[in-house]
């Protein structure tokens, strides 16, 4: 271990801490540690540029610079003022500021975002590099704070646009699922290098998508940009490497393939153009089909889907007869699993039988279910 060292809060959606945790440590990511929606780690600055470039799960990287108790302004700001910025931020940084406070003393939104910009610019004053007005003409250092339960912590975003923006999605159909939430369903259902899998309600196509940037090891961040390219701190040099090092890495020889089928012929030829844009449009097919006249699903698919949902696309009876119909097609075979993400409470009940796994996730603000279904010949752990 050489260099110097970083702490990192990585935001992701809630029920999926773990999934993240595990995919950070598998890039390395030291002291990794989950909390209720987002993930700690440490590592050196070429952990900015990997956590970027390579994570599926998360929302963004943050840089935290401190953490600290607060109760009264003058803390805030002895706590923020402390901070070595000179070793952050150059002289000419852009920092604004934004942040919120929660179950704390302090919870002038706009009274502590006040205390730390003023706190941040004294301390880049005190090195003597300038007097006067800072220019804030120079590189973008967005700063968060955030008061929980009066424990501060200062961070600055690395990422700028949401990791969930991987680049292939400029156009989507109408109910998208977050790229990010279609990952985290890829991990549960451990799509591999070898796997078919199929999505016979597929919209856009992010699940299939994301399923199989997953089996080529394709990351997700490699063609897309960083507001961190262009800080002192993870020079040009390092995010070169780390995407040499993700290039590399890109599986060609796996045997993946993909299926996506849907009712709706318009959105298909968006999923196909999304496809093209991600790199992986000669590993899926997409065809018009109803989930309802799926003959035979075949053995050794993993199945991964997110059906209708009775609040946005169908009315709740509609959406029942759809996972009834769902359950008639879905049934046990050897080696085929069945992901699904739903909203309804009573999914297992219309789809006949219940499931050998659930998980609690949220796809935005709608609390969902995970519910999972293995065939014969797959290990089933609670
Ligand atoms: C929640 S959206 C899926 C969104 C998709 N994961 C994406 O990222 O765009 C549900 C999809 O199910 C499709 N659908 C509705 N009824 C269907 C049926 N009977 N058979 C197949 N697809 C159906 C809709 O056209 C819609 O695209």
């Amino acid at each position: 271990m050489s260099g110097k060292r970083y702490k990192f809060a990585a935001p992701c959606l809630m029920g999926v801490e773990k999934l993240l945790a595990n995919e950070l440590k598998f890039m390395d990511a030291e002291n990794v540690r989950a909390d209720n929606g987002r993930v700690f780690f440490e590592g050196g600055a070429e952990m900015i540029a990997r956590a970027n470039i390579r994570s599926r799960i998360a929302e963004r990287i943050l840089l935290v610079c401190a953490s600290f108790e607060a109760r009264s302004f003058e803390e805030l700001f002895n706590g923020v003022r402390d901070v070595a910025w000179c070793d952050i931020l150059p002289i000419n940084a852009q920092f604004p500021v934004t942040g919120s406070c929660l179950s704390s003393k302090l919870m002038s939104v706009p009274d502590c975002q006040a205390i730390v910009k003023k706190a941040v610019a004294e301390s880049l004053k005190s090195s003597g590099r300038i007097k006067g007005m800072l220019p804030e003409s120079g590189a973008l250092y967005k700063i968060r704070f955030l008061i929980l339960k009066d424990k501060v912590s200062i961070m600055i975003d690395t990422t700028g646009e949401p990791l969930h923006k991987r680049g292939y999605r400029a156009l989507s159909g109408g109910a998208p699922i977050k790229e990010t939430l279609a990952a985290s369903l890829c991990e549960l259902a451990k799509v591999r290098a070898d796997h078919t899998v199929i999505d016979p309600t597929c919209g856009s196509g992010t699940i299939l998508i994301e399923a199989a940037m997953k089996a080529l090891n394709i990351a997700p961040g490699i063609n897309r940009e960083f507001v961190s390219e262009n800080w002192s701190i993870a020079p040009s040099s390092v995010w070169e490497s780390e995407r040499e090092l993700a290039r590399n890495a890109v599986r060609k020889d796996a045997a993946f393939h993909g299926y996506g089928s849907d009712i709706d012929e318009e959105v298909l030829a968006v999923a196909r153009e999304n496809a093209k844009k991600a790199g992986v449009g000669d590993r899926i097919d997409f065809s018009v089909k109803d989930v309802r006249n799926y003959e035979d699903i075949g053995e050794r698919v993993t199945v991964i889907c997110n059906p209708p949902y009775g609040e946005r696309l169908l009315d709740v009876n509609e959406a029942e007869e759809l996972y009834k119909a769902m359950g008639e097609v879905f049934t046990i075979r050897d080696g085929a699993s069945y992901t699904v993400i739903c909203p309804d409470d009573d999914f297992e009940r219309c789809f006949g039988r219940r499931a050998d796994k659930r998980r609690k996730l949220y796809n935005g603000m709608i609390s969902c279910q995970v519910y999972q279904y293995f065939g014969t010949g797959i290990k089933k752990k609670k």
